[in-house]
């Protein structure tokens, strides 16, 4: 399944402010080619010389949508034939997850002339690769939590350590894209799906979250790919247990510790959260998580991570601070990585660790790439998810 948001507006609707039935099959080809945009590329087909046409719709209206709303739309490849294809939509509200609309589109692939190609296969790899539904993650008991964890994808491991106070979901076009890599994306303890215990939060308890987790799945070795609050919990992993590693992604982080003033920042905040809960957070967080074009053009981002965000239990949020807040300084560490592959990410307008932390960081790691995005903020793996996706690609190639 692959999701995409979309946001209705005004001259999509009815007098009523009701999305009107055409603007809403708009909406459907939109999502599927947004899907395409943000995964292999709009050109697939014409890549593969064909083109796809409509052979029949079917749709269904459940609930009306209206102005404002932000739609998930979720696509599923139900059938894949020779020359033709079928892709099941739905298209649900978010906040409240009301299904407006459910639809299948049989597509034919032809050439110029009109005559029936065959489906490009990397369709079907790519609606194939997202393995176990976003929104479906498999419940596992490690370290006495209980994770919310996503997998999917065959190969050699790769696993994706979330920012804060986010969850597995900012890694879902890299899940999706990277199918020949074993992707598992646990939420961390406190976050997203997970249990949200009241206290014990720091960076060694969720790097031997992570640790417990790779011997439940069997996985001796990973790469390890962290962004951001991630990142300070893969340094502390390579602490630990280093052998483990078999490469690492460090993507919107900083080696640093917190200075003085960033220590009380951390507890004003968990002040904040407890006092007037996670959506007050995720507003004053908001505007330095995304680039400045992202906030202004790609609303279902914005609303993506505030959902996500204001939704974080209170005392997830809070002991995430607490584990920020007293975490070491990791540059000590960044030179004795010796031949450790490493890249390292940085989104050109990330305005929470600006590129020079980057650029420092890269620099003092004996075997690291740098890569920068431009037009991405903190949140790169969204923002530019394709231009990431590739960064990853390359480098997981380089290793062999
Ligand atoms: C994150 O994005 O994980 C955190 O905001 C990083 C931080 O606050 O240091």
């Amino acid at each position: 399944m692959r999701d995409v948001d979309l946001r209705v507006y005004p001259d999509q609707c009815d007098a009523l402010a009701h999305l009107n039935q055409a603007a809403s099959l708009a909406l459907f080809e939109r999502a599927r080619w947004e899907m395409l945009a943000r995964g292999p590329g709009m050109d697939l087909f014409r890549r593969a010389g064909t083109w796809p046409v409509i052979r029949k719709t079917t749709i269904e209206y459940h609930a009306p949508a209206l102005a404002g709303d932000v739609l998930r739309f979720s696509q599923t490849l139900l059938h894949h034939g020779r020359t033709s294809f079928t892709m099941r939509q739905t298209a649900r509200r978010l906040g409240d997850d009301v299904l407006i609309a459910s639809a299948e589109f049989v597509m034919v692939c032809i050439d110029e002339s009109g005559r029936p190609t065959p489906v490009p296969e990397e369709l079907g790899r790519f609606m194939e690769a997202a393995g176990v539904p976003s929104g479906e993650p498999r419940r596992l008991t490690v370290n006495g939590v209980r994770l919310a964890v996503e997998l999917a994808g065959e190969g050699p491991p790769l696993l994706y350590v979330h920012g804060f106070p986010l969850d597995r979901t900012i890694w879902r076009h890299q899940l999706a894209g990277l199918a020949h890599w074993r992707g598992i994306a646990p939420d961390l303890r406190g976050l997203g799906q997970s249990a949200a215990p009241d206290l014990g939060y720091s960076m060694a308890t969720y790097a031997a979250d992570l640790a417990a987790l790779m011997d439940t799945l069997g996985v001796t070795q990973a790469v390890l790919c962290g962004l951001s609050m991630g990142g300070y919990v893969v340094f502390e992993f390579l602490r630990r247990y280093r052998e483990r590693v078999r490469g690492l992604v460090l993507v919107s982080t900083r080696a640093e510790a917190d200075t003085p003033d960033g220590r009380r920042a951390r507890d004003a905040n968990a002040t904040l959260v407890r006092e007037r809960g996670a959506p007050a957070l995720a507003d004053q967080m908001l505007p330095q998580l995304l680039a400045p074009t992202t906030l202004q053009n790609r609303p279902e981002i914005v609303a993506d991570l505030r959902r996500l965000m204001a939704a974080a239990p209170v005392p997830g949020i809070a002991g995430a601070l607490a584990a920020m807040r007293d975490r070491p300084d990791s540059r000590p560490l960044l030179s004795s990585l010796g031949s450790m592959p490493t890249l390292v990410v940085a989104g050109e307008e990330d305005r929470l660790i600006g590129l020079a932390s980057a650029r420092a960081m890269a620099g003092a790691i004996p075997h690291a790439k740098l890569r920068t995005i431009p037009g991405a903020g903190h949140v790169c793996t969204l923002e530019q998810p394709g231009a990431v996706t590739g960064a990853l690609l390359e480098f997981l190639a380089s290793l062999g």
